[in-house]
């Protein structure tokens, strides 16, 4: 490929409110482009075989922040929290980063050679020399290169999980180790979530939308978010099926805290479509019983169950749920069939139906990884011949009790 600054590929994707985001923060294609051209001569790929500014990031360790110290340190008056902001990320995104490429460079050869694979793992190494070769961020002229960059890397990298998805699954046959897999997508996928996030906080900084702290909704009323995604997900159904099955809430509906919603902007649609998917193909089309979501929320995280009565997970798949690229979806919906694009740009997908309803089988999985990373938990109960309840816990970010980090 021939590797130009505009058409450099590079990091990590997630939702609706990212794009949005990034929008909002009206930094123009062309500022960008200028502050490449400042940048030296973007080398090949493979002159970085043996890189040792590769060697050195990767044996650093991360500097994790708990999203409490995001929320608390404070905005000056003088903008000096936007260069601390930019300061932190310049030196923390080249160690995550080289962490990542580390994982690349483990993968068996036949499955790191997959071109959807390679070309992630280009992605990230172009991703590290940009933002090691940046210099260090003195004034707010600085800053707003290094903004700049890490907008249009943000942008670039929206399509890796995909990517990702499609290139583990066409070297399936060659996989012997799926532990390995697992280990690899969960940790990819959980530090990719990471990077967005510290990468996202720092463009919302720039704003000032008013309950919002940089990514942190201060007040986050949990049953909104659940039903501006149940609207998604019954978009999708009804575009689907023809038809969208009840969603009740019950429990603590006024529950209002601060939280990062981009990580449930991610989960909670793929927890619905699973739903929704079951009470619809189980049941009699004239008779779709409703999902019920329950929220608890307390000192220590909230918890959300949903509930469906579609079926349940059949014994023999029960333990499978939770592995990549297990779905029940037939041949012709799978999403590598070439019908469409990924339930995971779906969310960014200015596709009025939402996208596709399943079929990477990367829904749970992903899910359940994210919600480790946050500190909390995914489980499945399954009532066979009856129904599923999905547990999603989560940690508060203020909580008395040491959080999480990110
Ligand atoms: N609530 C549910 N009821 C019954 N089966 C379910 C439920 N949720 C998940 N499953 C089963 O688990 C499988 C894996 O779910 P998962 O969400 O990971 O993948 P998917 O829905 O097939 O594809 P996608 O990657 O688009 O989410 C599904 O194909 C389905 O068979
Ligand atoms: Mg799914």
């Amino acid at each position: 490929m021939n590797v130009t600054a505009r058409t450099m590929p590079a990091l990590l994707a997630a939702s609706c409110p990212v794009r949005t985001a990034l929008a909002a923060t009206n930094l123009s294609s062309r500022s960008f482009t200028i502050s490449l051209q400042e940048q030296p001569v973007v080398r090949p790929v493979s002159s970085f075989y043996n890189h040792a500014a590769v060697d050195i990031a990767a044996s650093k360790p991360s500097v994790r922040l708990t999203p409490s110290a995001m929320l608390y340190s404070g905005k000056s008056a003088d903008g000096s929290h936007l260069l601390r902001s930019a300061q932190y990320l310049h030196k923390e995104l080249p160690v995550r980063i080289a962490h990542r490429i580390n994982g690349f460079r483990g993968l068996p050869f036949i499955v790191g050679c997959n071109p959807n694979i390679l070309q992630v793992h280009e992605m990230y190494i172009r991703a590290f020399q940009l933002l090691s070769q940046f210099p260090p961020v003195k004034d707010f002229v600085d800053e707003q290169k290094f903004t700049n960059l890490i907008t249009e890397l943000l942008d670039d990298h929206r399509d890796v999980v995909t990517m990702l998805a499609v290139g583990f699954r066409e070297c399936r046959k060659h996989i012997q180790d799926e532990e390995m897999v697992r280990m690899f997508l969960d940790r990819t996928l959980t530090s990719r979530l990471g990077i967005r996030i510290i990468a996202e906080h720092h463009l919302l900084l720039h704003e000032n939308k008013p309950g919002n702290v940089g990514i942190i909704t201060v007040n986050m009323n949990l049953k909104k978010v659940i039903e501006s995604w149940a609207d998604f997900a019954s978009n999708v159904c009804q575009h689907r099926y023809g038809k969208v099955p009840e969603v009740k809430l019950n429990g603590h509906l006024n529950a209002s805290f601060p939280y990062i919603q981009q990580p449930l902007d991610y989960i909670l649609p793929e927890l619905l479509k699973n739903s929704m998917r079951s009470s619809i193909e189980k049941n009699d089309m004239n008779n779709v019983h409703p999902i019920t979501v329950t929220i608890a929320s307390n000192e220590v995280d909230f918890i959300m169950r949903f509930s469906d009565r579609g079926g349940g997970i059949p014994h023999q798949n029960l333990d499978k749920v939770m592995e990549y690229h297990f779905t029940t979806a037939a041949k012709e919906d799978q999403a590598d069939s070439g019908n469409g694009l990924s339930t995971f740009l779906e969310v960014c997908n200015p596709d009025p139906h939402g996208g596709p309803m399943y079929g990477y089988g990367f829904g749970l999985p992903t899910s359940r990884a994210y919600a480790g990373y946050l500190g909390g938990s995914l489980e499945i109960q399954s009532m066979q011949g009856i129904g599923t309840d999905v547990y999603l816990r989560l940690r508060h970010i203020d909580a008395k009790h040491e959080s999480f980090r990110i």
